[in-house]
């Protein structure tokens, strides 16, 4: 019986630590970077190559780059003559996926540091957006994609993916309001209702 009392009371704990994540979007500490370096299923690298499609020599943007589950993916398929833009608001996360490259002889990764919310760069600059596990952490995720379309060139293209599970999990009908309210499309989607990536276009 005291047991089951006890089971219970760490079950609505549990519960009410998800609901107040989901409430007070804020970004993964670095301390807790075991979670993203798990393996990512379904939302796997070769996936987002497909939904992303790279070509050699394009410039892509990666917001919040974590531990860099992708990035060194994604600078070989833009290779040297490309430029991988990994911008976060952790220098920690930063520094981490810079070492990484330099490790695997990578020199084609530039990190800045900031909030995504306000990004750096010019308008109409950018090839491509990746955010993957980023949108639920950040508190005005539709200021975050204005700022993405901002700096998409006009046939340029945004991938979300999203991994339910994580406390910050954006459903694919709240991207789509989101993404509307931006100025964004969702052009395609790859996956399920509980991992997916999503490609979105400039233009209603
Ligand atoms: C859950 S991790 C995802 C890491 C990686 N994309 C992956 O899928 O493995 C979220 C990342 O977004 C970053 N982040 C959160 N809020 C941000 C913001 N407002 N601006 C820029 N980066 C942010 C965090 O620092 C962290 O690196």
């Amino acid at each position: 019986m005291r047991a089951r009392r006890l089971l219970g009371a760490a079950g609505l704990a549990t519960l009410a630590a998800a609901l107040w994540w989901r409430k007070n979007p804020s970004a993964c500490p670095y301390g807790q970077r075991f979670w993203v370096e798990a393996p990512h299923p379904v939302i796997t690298r070769d996936r987002l190559r497909q939904v992303l499609a790279p070509q050699a020599g394009e410039r892509v943007l990666e917001i919040g780059p974590g531990t860099g589950y992708y990035t060194l993916d994604i600078a070989e398929w833009v290779g040297g003559e490309g430029r991988v833009e990994i911008f976060d608001l952790q220098q920690e996360f930063l520094d981490h996926v810079i070492a990484r490259a330099a490790e695997s002889g990578l020199g084609n990764v530039v990190p800045t540091q900031g909030d995504a919310t306000a990004l750096p760069y010019e308008d109409a600059s950018v090839d491509a957006v990746v955010l993957t596990a980023v949108l639920g952490e950040i508190p005005d995720p539709t200021a975050a994609l204005r700022e993405v379309r901002r700096v998409l060139k006009p046939d340029g293209r945004l991938v979300v993916g999203e991994l339910f599970g994580d406390p910050h999990f954006t459903a694919r009908a709240s991207l789509e309001r989101q993404a509307g309210e931006a100025d964004l499309t969702v052009t395609a989607h790859s996956g399920n209702w509980f991992a997916y990536f999503a490609r979105l276009t400039p233009g209603s």
